[in-house]
């Protein structure tokens, strides 16, 4: 039987985002709760969506927006700590799955999807980030059972239109003329599609040979942060020398900007940096009979697009001055 009615945690994010459309096009019901929904009221577009204001941190709110659902999916991920109510790691990444566990068991819910990253890890995780999100897969896989099937979902860094990666280095280069330094260039990842993502996730929903299993996604190449910065930054028209910093000076970075607000960069993401984010030979795209798209063939469409709009505004703006000339 497909599940008709999910109840999706952190579907009004850059992953949500494109399930959502995914899962709507499949005319599935979609009850995705925010914890602001006025921020995010064009998802009703989307028919079959239904946007609810909800605190997910609170069991009996959580058990209560569960109920008529079949299914549920956690996207609920921090890469950083912040003050308020489920702000740190420890509460995004392991009280959440386990109250979500409770609350699927509660409301009646018997298939649940969930997101981790990959080199999650318990107890060897190289970051705190890495740890709680280790804790929190192992908890929802010890959780489940015949009246609870669990699978989760291991990316890499995602890429696609929207993205906080690609996308915020060209932003953080375009203010900086020539030369832009590099923290931790050598980090390796193999970027993942963020449509594959969501297809993963929509295959395995309804499949049960994906019960009780968990999927490390990645891309088909493997790049140096270096390599993926200098590519996005050519990508989006930017004329940059990307200069890598030697570790020394990526840790200062880290321990300096992690006071500045918005955390642009901390110790804890550095940390996360120093282990290769790359699947080795399982990829779970390709059991789940994906396959793997490369970042060449999306990034100049939603990257090259800025460059051109940029190059366009630009010459907009200097129109006048030449009609002086
Ligand atoms: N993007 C990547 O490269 C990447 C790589 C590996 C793993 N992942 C994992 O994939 C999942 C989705 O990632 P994403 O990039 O789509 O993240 P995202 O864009 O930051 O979206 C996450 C969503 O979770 C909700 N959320 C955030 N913090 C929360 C909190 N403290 N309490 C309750 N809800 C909170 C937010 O929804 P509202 O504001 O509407 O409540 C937000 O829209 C996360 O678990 C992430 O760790 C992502």
């Amino acid at each position: 039987m497909p599940h008709r009615t999910i109840c999706v945690l952190g579907g009004t994010g850059f992953v949500g985002r494109h399930l959502l459309d995914r899962l709507a096009a499949e005319g599935r019901r979609l009850r995705v709760l925010t914890r602001n929904a006025e921020a995010h009221r064009e998802l009703t577009v989307l028919p079959t969506v239904e946007l609810v204001e909800a605190d997910v941190h609170d069991p009996a709110t959580l058990a209560r927006r569960l109920a008529g659902c079949d299914a549920a999916v956690n996207l609920v991920g921090i890469l950083n700590e912040g003050r308020g109510r489920g702000r740190t790691f420890r509460e995004a990444h392991v009280e959440l799955p386990r109250r979500l566990v409770a609350a699927c068991r509660e409301a009646g819910v018997r298939r649940l999807l969930h997101m981790s990253a990959l080199n999650a890890d318990a107890r060897a995780g190289a970051s705190a980030y890495l740890r709680t999100k280790g804790e929190g897969e192992d908890l929802v896989h010890a959780a489940a059972d015949a009246r609870l099937h669990v699978t989760s979902f291991r990316p890499s860094v995602i890429f696609g239109p929207g993205d906080s990666f690609l996308n915020r280095f060209v932003a953080l280069a375009r203010p900086v003329p020539l030369v832009f330094p590099l923290a931790c260039p050598r980090a390796r990842f193999a970027p993942v599609h963020v449509g594959d993502v969501a297809e993963a996730l929509a295959r395995a929903l309804d499949d049960p040979h994906t019960h009780g299993r968990r999927y490390p996604l990645c891309g088909p190449r493997e790049y140096t942060l270096r390599e993926l910065v200098a590519y996005a930054l050519r990508t989006a028209g930017l004329r940059r020398v990307v200069v890598g910093l030697p570790d020394w000076i990526s840790r200062l970075e880290a321990a300096v900007l992690e006071h500045v607000p918005g955390k642009p960069f901390t110790r804890d993401n550095y940390r996360s940096l120093q282990v290769a984010s790359v699947c080795g030979p399982r990829n779970g795209l390709r059991e789940l009979g994906i396959e793997p798209t490369p970042l060449e063939a999306v990034a100049p469409r939603y990257l090259g697009r800025q460059g051109w709009r940029l190059r366009l505004n630009r010459y907009r703006r200097e129109l006048p001055l030449r009609q002086l000339r």
